[in-house]
Parts: structure tokens; sequence; C-alpha cells
């Protein structure tokens, strides 16, 4: 049987994999070996010497082991879902946001500062949405609504080492994800109990694909070689879209099964290619 590694992520895939050896280790715990050109994983689990990777890490901390990690799968040639170059680009905010801005689609208009100092210099109305580095799920992002919490939202990001993001905050109507797997689009649109509706989600509804915005997907797609992809996306109340990112490693909650054995399907084939 033929050995896949799941690599953070989610627990059902042994279930979607029956027909190999599914083990699944966290990156957070895991040491890599590149011996001789062959790759093996260790934690306190054991070893193994994966013959295809399910790269799942979701809303950790970004850490150099996760691009090291990526570097050592590419040296062993291991089929692996994003490829690693694909999640290298994909792994810095900014350098996924100037995929998205080279491709000349409808991004959000953020501004950067690498220190807190020059935040006085950014001109924006207030609300607007400041995010802090390079992290997930809803960390290190906050809405600010006012002279009086900004002075205190500066305050507190004068101690951060990383750079930080202000954007204007996008009153929108519908908070929607379409999310493209080998050759098919979803979409789906997310509720949140506050302003980030993939925090607290208490709603999803799948909708129908709009021609235009698959067609965006699969030009996305093509540029970063993707086997998955998900778009994220603000409808405003004029009926106005604007992305507010892409997402190479796309939860998949709320959608069907049937996005779970796609991806499966994906890596078989990389798998069955080498
Ligand atoms: N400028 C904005 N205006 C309004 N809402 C926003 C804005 N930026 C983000 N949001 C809301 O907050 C949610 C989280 O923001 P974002 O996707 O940028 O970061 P993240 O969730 O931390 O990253 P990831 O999706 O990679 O885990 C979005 O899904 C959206 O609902
Ligand atoms: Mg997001």
């Amino acid at each position: 049987m033929k050995k896949i590694l799941v690599v953070n992520g989610e627990k059902y895939w042994k279930d979607i994999l029956p027909d190999f050896e599914v083990s699944q280790k966290s990156i957070q715990q895991t040491s890599w070996i590149l011996k001789k050109g062959s790759l093996y994983v260790v934690d306190t689990n054991g070893i193994i010497a994966p013959d295809g990777i399910l790269w799942r890490v979701g809303a950790i901390k970004p850490s150099a082991i996760q691009t090291t990690a990526l570097n050592l799968i590419d040296l062993a040639n291991i089929p692996c879902v994003n490829s690693p170059t694909t999640l290298k680009r994909g792994f810095d905010r900014l350098s996924m946001l100037a995929v998205l801005q080279k491709q000349g689609l409808p991004l959000i208009n953020f501004q950067v500062v690498t220190h807190s100092t020059h935040l006085k210099n950014i001109k924006i109305d207030f609300p607007f949405v400041v995010k802090v580095g390079n992290y997930h799920g809803g960390y290190g992002k906050i809405l600010v609504e006012n002279e009086k919490q900004w002075q205190d939202v500066k305050d507190l990001l004068f101690i951060t080492e990383h750079y930080i993001t202000v954007e204007p905050y996008i009153d929108y109507k519908r908070d929607i994800r379409y999310i493209i797997i080998h050759d098919k689009v979803w979409a789906m649109s997310r509720k949140g109990k506050y302003w980030k509706a993939n925090v607290g989600t208490i709603d999803y509804q799948q909708i129908t694909t709009r021609k235009d915005w698959v067609n965006h997907c699969q030009k996305l797609q093509a540029e970063l070689k993707a086997d998955i992809l998900a778009i994220d996306i603000l409808e405003d109340h004029n009926e106005k879209w604007h992305i507010v990112e892409y997402n190479d490693i796309p939860g998949l909650s709320g959608f069907s099964d049937e996005l779970k054995y796609e991806l499966a399907e994906t890596l078989k084939r990389k798998m069955a290619q080498t």
C-alpha cells in the first residue's frame, strides 16, 4: 500500500483515501529528514517515508519549519497537493496579494507599513481594517471605527515586529468563497457572528457560480499551477465584488463531501504520474 502523509488538517482523510496507508502529523511536532534523496518525516508516533503528501496546514502561526518542509518535499520530488512551489507563493500575505494584483483582479485597496510609527502618514477614513503580519483564521485583525479606538490600536501595534496592513472596511452584503479543485468550481456564502465571516461562522450557503468568476478562478489556478484554490470575495451593497485574498489551503467546511473526494483524486493522479 502506498503511504500518504496528511500534514495537519481534518481528521477525515483516512476515510476518503481507503486504498492508502494514511498517516497524519502536525507540522509543529515533526522533524524532516532528507537522506540520499528520500524524505522521512518523524514525530513521537513514528517515522514515515511518504509516497504522497496532502498539505492541509491551516490557521497556525507561520513558522520557518513550514518553508523548510516544503523545500524538502520539493527536493525529494514527492507529489504534494498543492505543490511546494504554489504553497510558497501563497505563504506570505504580501506575495499572495502581489499575484492577485498582477492578474488585475479587484483587490481591496490596502496600504502597508513595516513599523507602526509610520501609520501617522497613512490616510484612510473610518471604519477600516488593520491586519498584522501573516496570520490566518482571523488572528491579528481588527476593525477600527473611530479616533479613540485608533489611538489605542496604534499604541498596541507599536509592540509588533510584523508588517501592518490597513484597508477600508467593506460593508458587505455577502462574504463569498469560490473554490476550484482541478477542473471544478463551487461557490458559497458565509456569515459570521461579527464582522469576520470565517470566525464563529453561523451560516454556510452553497450558491450558484458566475461565469466571469469561474474564469478568474481558472486564470489564477493556471498562473499558480494550483490543484486547489479559493478566492474570498466581499460583495458590497452596490453589488460590487472586492477580493480579500486567495487561499491555497482552503477549508472545505460548508461544502459538500464531493470536494473532499475531488481533492483526494488530484493527489492520487499526481502520485500515479510520478
Ligand atoms: N476589508 C475588509 N472589510 C470587511 N470585512 C473584512 C475585510 N477584510 C477581512 N474581512 C472579513 O474578515 C475575514 C477574515 O479576513 P482575512 O480573510 O483577510 O484573514 P484570515 O481569515 O485571518 O486569513 P485566512 O482566510 O487565510 O485564514 C474575511 O473572511 C471577511 O469576512
Ligand atoms: Mg480569509
